[in-house]
């Protein structure tokens, strides 16, 4: 983003002449009066209530939506202020000397908080339990009355000791404050250490704190509660944690079986299978139906190809406009060499930034990542799912699930004929390939050779595998 010449990133137009660009702006404390203020989101609630995972699937959320977004968690600032974790007895709320590096660390994260925000980022999610009004009171002091960014809190409330118990064993008995302990020594620790939270635990109250916004999400999202949010950053984060459930499921995806267009190297169209497609559906669909996934639903494309490959898999099918392929516009149905060829300086463009590259009348991958914007908050809805789609629609939702950036995202392989598993655990994703042994093109254009002199002279050369485009390129 622009900055001024204090190095204050410039979020907003200055009102009237140039010379107020001059100045630092927007002044502080003015900033709530903007719409595209920074956010500090603060989670709430006792020890292993899920607010690690929220914070950093909303996080991979926002960044993939493109919110410059970052998790500051507490409880790393607080192990790099303390030698070793003994033992519980550091939470005691009565345990001063403790209390006191506590505050000390809550502040010294709200300071980085602040920094980041000052300088472009957009969204700071300050991962901490927040478990007391005083606390909150202080983050309000520094996070909006001093500094003037938009505060929401996020409370987790869960009384379900079946779901503390599992969360404490799925991650917390990992955690570098166990790791010279036991599983059991470790849990009995932790949930010690929520006790002495519970000492003192306020929940958000809509009364004693009327000043604030926030939501609360009871027992992983059977109940919400929605309080004074504001804009659309914070819609968007509500509306989001509406959707996320943590129920085990599988999302496998896969590309349609080779087409006969995959087979000329042309790019788009509505083409059919190839024999080899064929024999990938066939394959696929006796794969799927011979694992009996519960209640699965499989979503395809409208295009021929995504809908021939799903057609033998036995589970109520349904079609998603949002799933076609990126739509290539004056370039659909050519061949990369053709493009090249016949639009030189579109081609360029593309290799020069191929996630903002737009084709002329078509997509680019940031719309794309727009368009299936609505596929990802249905995806997180949903039990087992098998979604038949392709290309670039993958790398998009492969970048969401496996918190990849924009830059990355356009070069992700993956491959025809290969099914894709993807198993939520502990706070992100297991990915597995399945790999058929049924031949296939490789439609994979890897980012294009970039070579440099180094200082003796010798040319050294990046990505040098050739594919089957490459080398007709
Ligand atoms: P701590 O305060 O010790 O850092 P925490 O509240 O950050 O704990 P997490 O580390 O996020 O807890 O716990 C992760 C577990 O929480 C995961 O197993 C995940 O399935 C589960 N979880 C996710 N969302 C919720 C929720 N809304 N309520 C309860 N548990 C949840
Ligand atoms: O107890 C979990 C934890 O994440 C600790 O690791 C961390 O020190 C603490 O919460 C931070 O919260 P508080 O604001 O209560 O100090």
């Amino acid at each position: 983003p622009p900055k001024d010449e204090n190095n204050q990133v410039y979020r907003h137009l200055p009102p009237t002449t140039d010379t107020v660009l001059t100045k630092p702006f927007p002044i502080r404390g003015e900033r709530l009066n903007y719409v595209n203020t920074p956010h500090v989101i603060a989670m709430v609630g006792l020890p292993a209530r899920g607010k690690t995972y929220i914070s950093k699937k909303l996080s991979r959320y926002l960044n993939w939506i493109g919110i410059n977004t970052k998790v500051f968690n507490l409880g790393e600032y607080r192990r790099h202020a303390t030698t070793a974790y003994k033992c519980h007895e550091f939470f005691r709320p009565d345990n001063v000397e403790a209390m006191a590096i506590r505050t000390q660390c809550a502040i010294d994260a709200l300071d980085d908080v602040c920094t980041w925000l000052d300088n472009g980022g957009e969204v700071a999610v300050f991962d901490a339990t927040n478990s007391t009004i005083e606390r909150r009171q202080l983050i309000l002091d520094i996070v909006v009355k001093k500094r003037g960014f938009k505060l929401f809190f996020v409370e987790s409330v869960c009384d379900d000791p079946k779901i503390v118990e599992q969360n404490i064993m799925e991650v917390k008995i990992n955690s570098p404050d166990y790791q010279s302990m036991g599983a059991d020594v470790a849990l009995r620790d932790f949930l010690q250490r929520i006790e002495h939270y519970q000492e003192r635990y306020e929940p958000l109250d809509e009364v004693t704190e009327s000043e604030l916004s926030f939501m609360k999400i009871f027992n992983t999202g059977e109940k919400v509660l929605v309080r004074k949010h504001e804009g659309h950053i914070q819609a968007r984060i509500v509306y989001y944690l509406m959707n996320i459930h943590i129920i085990p499921r599988t999302i496998y995806l896969t590309r349609h079986g080779e087409s006969e267009w995959n087979k000329e190297g042309k790019i788009g169209g509505d083409s059919q299978l190839s024999p080899n497609g064929v024999k990938y559906a066939i394959a696929l669909a006796n794969y799927i139906n011979e694992q009996n996934i519960k209640n699965l639903r499989v979503w395809t494309s409208w295009h021929y190809r995504t809908i021939q490959t799903a057609s033998g898999v036995q589970a109520p099918q349904e079609r998603w406009k949002s799933l076609n392929e990126i739509d290539a516009g004056v370039c659909d149905g050519k061949t990369y060499a053709m493009i090249k060829r016949e639009y030189p300086e579109q081609f360029a463009a593309r290799d020069k930034d191929k996630f903002a590259y737009r084709y002329p009348r078509g997509e680019s991958y940031e719309d794309l990542v727009a368009r299936l914007e609505p596929v990802i908050m249905e995806l997180e809805r949903q039990g087992n799912v098998l979604v038949v789609s392709h290309q670039a629609v993958f790398r998009c939702l492969l970048a969401y699930f496996l918190d990849k950036n924009s830059e990355e995202l356009p070069y992700l392989e993956v491959p025809l004929h290969s099914l894709i598993k993807l198993t939520p655990v502990a706070y992100g994703c297991k990915m597995e390939q399945i790999n058929f042994p049924i031949e296939a093109v490789n439609t994979h254009r890897p980012k294009p050779q970039v070579s440099y002199l180094n200082k003796n002279k010798k040319k050294i050369v990046y990505n040098k595998s050739l594919t089957w485009q490459t080398r007709e390129d």
